[in-house]
């Protein structure tokens, strides 16, 4: 589905869209999809509706455990020893698909706990983008339900948490370290950002046709530093020609070094 200047859903794959139409067929009350068509040029505030539902925004806080655990003990010591080589302070992560924000606070989190007093050497951009306006607001609003936030260890959640009406809500000491804005992977192949030392692009990929996959990951190609890491999704993986320019550092935990 395309909707002129706002999503391009053609190159998504045709199932999810499919399946996610069809419940706001039922949503609507239209039936089918010429009722719909009709429906749509009478509520144009039903595209954003549409959109937000074809967006899945599943997500979790250190969700990939086995990946953090990797990206902490090999990228974050290789970035820290290659920044202080070079004196430079300006330490840049992308988080491409943010969803509501439990990946880049996750990442800020284990940032923060890795560097601890060394974090007052560096500077850290942790990006966090995402074509979901609705999930980017409540991303910046930092504040998780009890259930978001199972499976955070005790000493995480004292640390990094305040508890606000029923939920909680990251600490401003985290929050200063993000930096949310809108951005569409698909419709661009101009990278956002440039020189990063770290991307995570993970579990978006799977909900996009194998030709758009290697469109997008070209773009974060492009937007790394020479050295710097790419992190996936667990079923996510790099098509053969970009496997000739990234070296797999952990095939399991999907990280990837630009050559
Ligand atoms: C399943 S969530 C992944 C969240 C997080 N990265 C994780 O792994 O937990 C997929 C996200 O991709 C976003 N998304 C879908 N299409 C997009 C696009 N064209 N550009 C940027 N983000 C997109 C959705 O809004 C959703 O938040």
């Amino acid at each position: 589905m395309y909707i002129k200047e706002k999503y391009d859903f053609r190159d998504y794959r045709r199932g999810t869209v499919i399946r996610r139409l069809e419940n706001r067929l039922n949503a609507s009350g239209t039936g089918n999809y010429r009722n719909y068509l009709s429906f749509l040029d009478a509520h144009p505030e039903e595209y954003e509706k549409f959109a937000e539902c074809v967006t899945i925004k599943v997500s979790g806080f250190f969700r990939t455990p086995y990946t953090f655990q990797q990206v902490v003990q090999r990228v974050f010591p290789v970035l820290v020893l290659e920044k202080r080589k070079h004196q430079e302070r300006n330490l840049r992560v992308w988080c491409t698909s943010c969803a509501y924000g439990q990946e880049p606070y996750s990442v800020s989190m284990l940032l923060a706990e890795f560097l601890g007093t060394q974090r007052q050497d560096f500077n850290i951009f942790i990006y966090a983008t995402d074509i979901s306006r609705q999930a980017l607001s409540e991303a910046r609003s930092a504040i998780y339900s009890p259930r978001e936030i199972e499976g955070i260890s005790d000493t995480i959640l004292e640390k990094y948490f305040n508890r606000s009406n029923g939920g909680y809500e990251v600490i401003d000491d985290i929050k200063q370290m993000l930096h949310f804005s809108y951005f569409d992977l698909t419709t661009t192949s101009r990278p956002p950002f440039m020189n990063l030392d770290l991307i995570f692009c993970c579990n978006f990929l799977i909900y996009l046709q194998k030709y758009l996959q290697e469109k997008v990951l070209n773009m974060l190609y492009d937007s790394l530093r020479s050295s710097g890491y790419l992190v996936l999704g667990e079923v996510e993986t790099l098509p053969n020609s970009l496997r000739k320019k990234m070296m797999c550092l952990d095939e399991k935990a999907k990280i990837y070094v630009k050559n």
